[in-house]
This record gives structure tokens, C-alpha cells and sequence, in this order.
């Protein structure tokens, strides 16, 4: 009855058909093979989110970060370039820079004080003539530069694959998307804070799932907000709206209302800001802005982002939550988080947008406690020897057993990528999922 043993190609094709079917086996959730899998074949070449720029703005200021299992010093360099590497010193390997964020001119190694600059060059060994006499060539062991680092918006990717495509073209039509968020306000977005970060017993596809593709779970996992009466108690109210399905395994979903159009013009941002928005916008991009309630999507793999409208009545904030589901194994995954409001926003409105953001998001806010809970039970439950040979139900869009397609595209919808015509669907999700198999499956099923 168990249908894995280890991974071949019977498998990959097993799997290939089942979620074709709309279905996919519950094994591969969190299975240590297909893991180790995903670590070569999908974290060592994608774009993966390293920080804002906003986070290092003067020369010599740095953050430490990770992308998957690598360690990543990320700083901006004397003449004001952005840089990253490695965060391992060249010499045995330890971890050169410990702290989380700071300003320097150059980083001293803890464990036999070799140092460095902040273009990565080795600069200084101790006793260093004594120990390694005349010749030793210092340009041999400067940091080792993470292959490419491209921005985007503000936005900071790394990638640890030489070949790669180039950022903007990995991002597609997503941009048009990111423009909105992070493009409306002159001056654009900045981090307030520093990144929260936690770690959940969860698989990172599932968090990831979670927030770039299922608007669905809003209305049961997050019930006690309707509760409260900070959420609207028709239960379909996060599934107003389209899920935008969009290449390369990115999408999000568009949240408005029933009526087409969000109660909270321009996301509640101040009225004297509007014209702005109109004016770094398109025409499309503005009506979208102005008629959205939340957007709430990814970059696969593990970027996500979120821009509500939170609050009490009266009192109802918009901010820009970035996400990175790090993953640290098969059933766990490190959770960053990030607070980004417009530079030109009046400051009041900045801190009663971070107040909401703190209730709501964050380790202690409402919405995030709910979410990970449920994200650790799925992940216990799954390691049962019974979801060996079962499955997961990805089919609400095609119904393969009648044939039928529950939602069409909406042509008339103004922005690039597929748009379908409620955020109730499971579009976005299998795009991921299409994504996440073609990378995996690469070399072993054609
Ligand atoms: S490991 Fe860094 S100086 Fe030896
Ligand atoms: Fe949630």
C-alpha cells in the first residue's frame, strides 16, 4: 500500500500525473529526499530576497542575512555599491560577522582575527609575516561574492547560480505588480525596524503556499478577526477579487470586495498622497491600487508579500509586509519579516501603520499566531506512515472528475498575467507547484 520507496523516475512520473490531476501526494510535503532535492535544485538557483535597500543606506552599513543553508553578509560599499558574500571567512570558515545589522569599515574574523574590507578584500592577517612568511597573496582569499546580486524596486536578490537569468526577466510580469506596492510613493518604500524573525515547525512550501496562493483559509483560520469585528463576516470576503497567475511560478491575489471595489480608497492612505500615486502610475496600475482592498502574493520560491488594510474601524492602517520562508529542513522553516511603509507618508500615519501591523502580523499579532499553528499541524500530521499513498485536493479550478473548469479568465481585467475572477481558486497554488516540479524533476523526468 505504501506507494515510496526512494526516489526514481516511476516516481517523478507517478507524481507528474497525479497533480495533473489537480491532486498532489502528501509525501512530497515533507520528505527528507525531495528536500535535499529542493536544496540543489531550486535553492541553488533562483532569486532568492536578501533585504531593501533601505536597510543599508550609508557606506559601511551591512546586514547579515541567509539564503537557505548559506550565510550572506550584505553591505554597501565605500563608493555606495551593494554587495554580498559569503559570511564565512576564508581562512578555517567560521562565521565572520555575528551581528544582525550594524556599520563598519571592516570585518575582523573571531577566530584568528583575519580581517577584511568592505569590498570583501583580505586586508589584515594576524602575525602574518611570521606565520605565513613573504609570499602569501592576500588576493587569493578575499570573501567569496555571492554570484549575482540584482535590485529591484528597492528590492535586494541574490543568486547563487552564475547561469541565471537576469532578475528583472526571472520577475516577469510580476513588476508590474511590484511597481504598484513599491513604486506609488516618491522616495518608494522603507523598512521600519528590523526584520522579525521565528522558527515554526512547518515545510517551507506550505508557508509559502499559504500566503502566495490561499485567500480561502482567511474566513476559517482567522474566524476569531470576524469575531472581533475586524473582519467582515460574509465568509466569501477574501475571495472578492482575482487571483493573477503569472510565469515562472510567481502570482498573487488581488483582494477587493463584493462590489469590485475596496471600501478603503487607495488602501486608506492619506487623500494628499493620491495624486502622487496617479502620477507614478499608469492609468491600469492606479485603478488597481485604487480599488484594492489587499494584495497578497510571491515570488517563487520563498518571497512573499502582503499589503493590507488593518485595524479597528475608523482606524484602518496599509502597510507592505515582506516575507522569506527560510527553510532549515524538511519540517522546519525560519520566518523573516518586514515592516515597509512609504518614505513620504506623514510620520503619524507611519506609527499607527507599524501598531497594526503589530497586532496583526509579526510573532505576537492575531493573524500570524493563527496561521502558524495550523502550519505545525499539517507538518506533525504529515509525517504519518498512512499519507504515504494519499492525496491533496489542488482541484477546486478544473474538476478532473467532471471535466469542468470553475473559473475563467477574466480578459477584461487590466493588469499582465492570468487573471481569474475570484481569490477562491486553486490557480495560483498549482502554478507554484508547476514550478516547484519542473525545477526537481529536472534531468529525471522530461
Ligand atoms: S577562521 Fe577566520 S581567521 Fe581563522
Ligand atoms: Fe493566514
Amino acid at each position: 500500500m505504501l506507494v515510496k520507496d526512494n526516489l526514481n523516475k516511476e516516481i517523478f512520473q507517478k507524481l507528474k500525473e497525479k497533480m495533473e490531476q489537480g491532486l498532489l501526494p502528501q509525501w512530497v510535503v515533507t520528505d527528507p529526499e525531495i528536500y535535499q532535492l529542493e536544496r540543489k535544485k531550486i535553492f541553488a538557483r533562483t532569486w532568492q530576497f536578501l533585504g531593501h535597500e533601505s536597510e543599508i543606506k550609508e557606506p559601511g552599513s551591512y546586514v547579515t542575512r541567509w539564503m537557505a543553508s548559506d550565510p550572506i553578509l550584505l553591505v554597501k560599499t565605500k563608493s555606495g555599491e551593494i554587495k554580498a558574500f559569503l559570511n564565512s571567512c576564508t581562512h578555517r570558515g567560521a562565521q565572520l560577522c555575528t551581528a544582525d545589522f550594524g556599520n563598519k569599515k571592516t570585518f575582523t574574523c573571531p577566530y584568528h582575527g583575519w580581517s577584511y574590507n568592505l569590498d570583501g578584500d583580505l586586508i589584515g592577517v594576524v602575525s602574518g609575516k611570521k606565520v605565513y612568511g613573504e609570499n602569501m597573496v592576500k588576493d587569493d582569499w578575499g570573501l567569496r561574492p555571492i554570484p549575482k546580486v540584482e535590485i529591484y524596486q528597492g528590492l535586494i536578490f541574490g543568486n547563487l547560480d552564475y547561469e541565471a537569468v537576469p532578475l528583472e526577466e526571472y520577475l516577469g510580469d510580476m513588476k508590474w505588480y511590484l511597481d504598484i506596492l513599491l513604486g506609488r510613493s516618491d522616495g518608494g518604500m522603507e523598512v521600519r525596524g528590523v526584520p522579525q524573525r521565528w522558527v515554526a515547525q512547518a515545510n517551507w512550501k506550505m508557508t509559502h503556499e499559504n500566503f502566495s496562493s490561499d485567500p480561502y483559509h482567511v474566513q476559517t483560520t482567522h474566524r476569531s478577526t470576524v469575531e472581533l469585528g475586524i473582519s467582515p463576516s460574509d465568509p466569501n470576503y477574501a475571495g472578492y477579487g482575482h487571483q493573477v497567475v503569472l510565469e515562472n511560478g510567481h502570482g498573487l491575489s488581488i483582494i477587493t470586495s463584493a462590489t469590485g471595489s475596496s471600501p478603503y480608497k487607495y488602501q486608506t492612505m492619506p487623500e494628499s498622497m493620491w495624486p502622487m500615486f496617479e502620477r507614478n502610475l499608469s492609468p491600469e496600475q492606479a485603478e488597481v491600487l485604487s480599488k484594492t482592498t489587499v494584495f497578497i502574493g510571491g515570488v517563487f520560491p520563498n518571497f512573499a508579500f502582503d499589503s493590507p488594510v488593518h485595524g479597528t474601524e475608523g482606524e484602518m492602517h496599509n502597510y507592505l509586509n515582506l516575507r522569506v520562508w527560510r527553510p532549515l529542513g524538511p519540517d522546519k522553516v525560519e520566518i523573516w519579516c518586514w515592516f515597509l511603509i512609504d518614505k513620504a507618508a506623514p510620520e503619524e500615519y507611519k506609527e499607527e501603520a507599524y501598531k497594526s501591523y503589530v497586532g496583526s502580523f509579526g510573532p505576537s499579532g492575531t493573524l500570524e499566531q493563527d496561521d502558524t499553528e495550523v502550519w505545525a499541524r499539517i507538518t506533525q500530521v504529515n509525517n504519518a506512515l498512512m499519507m504515504e499513498d494519499k492525496e491533496l485536493n489542488y482541484n477546486n479550478v478544473n474538476n478532473y472528475l467532471l471535466g469542468e473548469s470553475v473559473f475563467e479568465p477574466d480578459e477584461t481585467f487590466p493588469g499582465p498575467g492570468v487573471a481569474y475572477p475570484s481569490c477562491y481558486t486553486d490557480n495560483l497554488a498549482k502554478n507554484i507547484h508547476k514550478r516547484w516540479f519542473e525545477l526537481i524533476s529536472k534531468g529525471i523526468v522530461d
